[in-house]
């Protein structure tokens, strides 16, 4: 595997009781990593995207309420679990959309209880290995997505890309990034186009440096060109990541990815979600029900820019993911395989298997 991919975004530092994170705002210009050691400090990176991306929140989320846990004072399995659910509370109010966070927390908990007759140190060592345990078998989720995902794929085909569903966003390899990893190695020479995702850029800044780092040929595009490299025939598939897949299959990702989904459908050409198990939300019925996060307007009129963009004051609006529908959807690829319409029926039959 090649360097980049050996970039761990989240780790846990259990001696000096704090979660390392690379902080993303930073990229591709400064490679800093941030040791947090308060719930305060994991809840303001999670808020601010200095760690993001659905895994990669969740895994986050797992560390800190771990360590949050850990350092209370609590003498009776009932005074832990008021603290931890405080804990998980105050996480869990740090972005709405994706729901690995919720997934991450409520399987802890699951954790705390199960060992609920333990004493308070093994339960505490509990959670700390349930939190590890989610961080690894996010790493062989992607691989697996990435195997699942390259089946459809053929050398020399040119992909399309929105936001980062890579290295960075999950605890290794990605889930849109992993099978175009798994086929650099391979020599497929993917032509990868990354949409640079306005308006936080996480395409330009992100994807494009994971890709660039690890020797894939990637080209950077502006959201609005995607419609001009697929007309001209550049791209044979699109390959996106997703923060919430409802029971339906309609899939909410970053902003802008369901007019990706209108584009390829219009020229005809599949789009793939890459989608672990655990952002797959049979309780959400449809994309209707997936809470849309709503950001701050400084992210669109000044932020990245040195002099404001727009006029003062104007009114925004800045919904941070929307829903694909899922008629637009060719197939959804998880770790157990790959889900084709009806998704109401295959994603129910992959979460059972
Ligand atoms: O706001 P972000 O940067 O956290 O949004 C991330 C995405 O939309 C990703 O595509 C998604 O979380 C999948 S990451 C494997």
């Amino acid at each position: 595997m090649t360097a980049v991919k050996a970039i761990q975004s989240v780790q846990l530092d259990d001696e000096n009781n704090t979660v390392i994170i690379l902080d993303q705002t930073l990229l591709p210009n400064e490679k800093v990593f941030l040791h947090l050691s308060t719930p305060e400090e994991i809840w303001e990176a999670i808020y601010h995207l200095k760690v993001r991306g659905a895994p990669a929140i969740g895994i986050a989320a797992a560390f800190g309420v771990y360590l949050g846990t850990k350092q209370s004072k609590a003498s009776t399995y009932e005074q832990l679990l008021d603290d931890f659910q405080k804990i998980k509370q105050y996480l869990a109010s740090s972005r709405p959309t994706a729901v690995n966070l919720f997934w991450a927390l409520d399987r802890m908990e699951d954790r705390l209880k199960v060992e609920k007759d333990k004493s308070i140190e093994e339960i505490k060592n509990a959670l700390k290995e349930e939190a590890e345990h989610i961080r690894n078998e996010d790493e062989q989720v992607c691989y697996s997505i990435g195997e699942h995902a390259l089946s459809l794929l053929k050398p020399g085909w040119g992909l399309l890309t929105h936001c980062n569903a890579g290295t960075i966003a999950t605890a290794r390899y990605g889930t849109a990034l992993a099978p175009i990893y798994l086929g650099q190695e391979r020599g497929y020479h993917f032509k990868v186009f990354a949409d640079e995702t306005r308006p936080l850029l996480q395409g330009a800044r992100l994807t494009a440096w994971e890709l660039q780092e690890a020797g894939v040929d990637v080209t950077l595009i502006c959201d609005n060109m995607a419609s001009i490299v697929m007309k001209e025939g550049k791209v044979q598939a699109v390959l996106v990541g997703c923060d919430r897949v409802a029971a339906n299959g309609d899939t909410a990702n970053k902003i802008g990815t369901s007019g990706v989904a209108i584009l390829a459908k219009y020229y005809g050409i599949p789009f793939y979600v890459c989608a672990p198990l655990s952002t797959i939300d049979l309780d959400c019925p449809t994309g209707e029900h997936i809470p849309i996060e709503v950001r701050k307007a400084e992210e669109i009129t000044t932020k990245w820019y040195e002099k404001p963009m727009a006029p003062e004051n104007v009114q925004t609006y800045n919904p941070a993911f929307d829903v694909t529908d899922h008629e637009l959807i060719t197939a959804i690829i998880t770790e157990k395989g790959i889900a084709y319409p009806p998704f109401t029926k295959s994603l129910k039959h992959m979460k059972s298997v």
